[in-house]
């Protein structure tokens, strides 16, 4: 199969270049493929003339998203665009990668008022400019291109590039007292799993939304103590609310994604959480810091 990644030179794309490794592939970093100019996009694939188009290219930063919506708007939902309109030239499918910031944070219950994951299915309420313009990606995909996965993630990290983990292992080492928000909770999701959950995904010709986190659910404050834990760093971890952050940008307080749809189509459940982040800081240990 002949395989085009945009957005290669991210957390996720870097391990979909490594997931996808035995297949022709066409590995394009943002210096490489803007994918916000529609021409570029257009001749690009057209060249490499891929069956299979992977965008993990996005602008993640959701408070940089906040003082610029349009630039959001621009990289998250026209350069989607753009890719799904090349794919629907071409009869290409296109693997496409949401957020769990499409939802509003509430909880929605289940049987018996039981908290429950959001679902493909539960109407998209975003609550900042990130999560608005992934929803509106999301809509020109699902509106230009029947072949597309529509893949929902939440809380990533991988052993290349910024994240939270990495971001806990840092200040752990460098100070005493660590604070974290203990009011948001979400489902920790590693780019190994979550590219190998794509690679399953993309030859089942199952077209649509699909969630896919790792197993189980915690807030940031448990992820942090799981880390500092695991990674043996002794640490003063105190928690906080997000209201004392004062973020520019508001974050959902309930991100947990259900995996009804995803087990419905046959899909391999991802491995619990804490496995994730065992294999990322034994990754971490063999990698360079950087
Ligand atoms: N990170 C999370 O916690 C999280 C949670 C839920 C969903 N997601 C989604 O998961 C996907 C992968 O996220 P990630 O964590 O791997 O993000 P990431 O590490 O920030 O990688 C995104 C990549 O996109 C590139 N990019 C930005 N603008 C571009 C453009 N106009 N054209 C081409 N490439 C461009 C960036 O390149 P530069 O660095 O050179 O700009 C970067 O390499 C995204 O769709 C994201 O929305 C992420």
């Amino acid at each position: 199969m002949s395989v085009l990644i945009a957005g290669a030179g991210g957390q996720l794309g870097l391990d979909l270049v490594d997931a996808f490794a035995d297949h022709t592939l066409v590995a394009l970093g943002s210096g490489e493929l803007d994918i916000t100019d529609e021409a570029a996009v257009a001749e690009v694939v057209h060249d490499a003339a891929p069956s299979l188009v992977l965008n993990a290219a996005a602008w993640t930063d959701v408070d940089g998203c906040e003082a610029d919506p349009q630039r959001a708007h621009l990289v998250n939902a026209i350069g989607p665009w753009w890719l799904a309109r090349a794919c629907a030239r071409l009869g290409a499918t296109l693997v496409h990668i949401s957020t769990d910031y499409v939802f509003d944070g509430s909880t929605p219950l289940g049987p018996g008022g039981k908290p429950r994951g959001w679902s493909e299915f539960d109407p998209v309420a975003p609550i900042n400019a990130y999560g608005r313009s992934k929803a509106a990606g999301e809509q020109l995909v699902r509106e230009t291109l029947p072949a597309h996965h529509l893949v929902r993630t939440a809380w990533v990290n991988g052993a290349r590039g910024g994240n939270f983990v990495k971001t806990m292992l840092r200040v752990g080492r460098e100070r005493g007292v660590v604070t974290v928000v203990d009011d948001q909770t979400g489902s920790p999701t590693f780019t190994r799993d979550l590219a190998a959950a794509i690679r399953e995904l993309a030859v089942t010709g199952r077209y649509g939304t699909v969630n896919r986190t790792n197993r189980g659910s915690c807030t940031w404050y448990d992820l942090a103590a799981a880390t500092f834990e695991a990674a043996g760093i002794e640490v003063d971890l105190r928690r906080q609310d997000s209201v004392a952050l004062d973020r520019p940008a508001a974050r959902p307080g309930w991100s947990v994604l259900d995996d009804t749809h995803a087990n419905a189509a046959g899909l391999t459940p991802l491995p619990p959480w804490p496995d994730g982040l065992a294999r990322l800081l034994s990754e971490l240990d063999g990698a360079d810091p950087a």
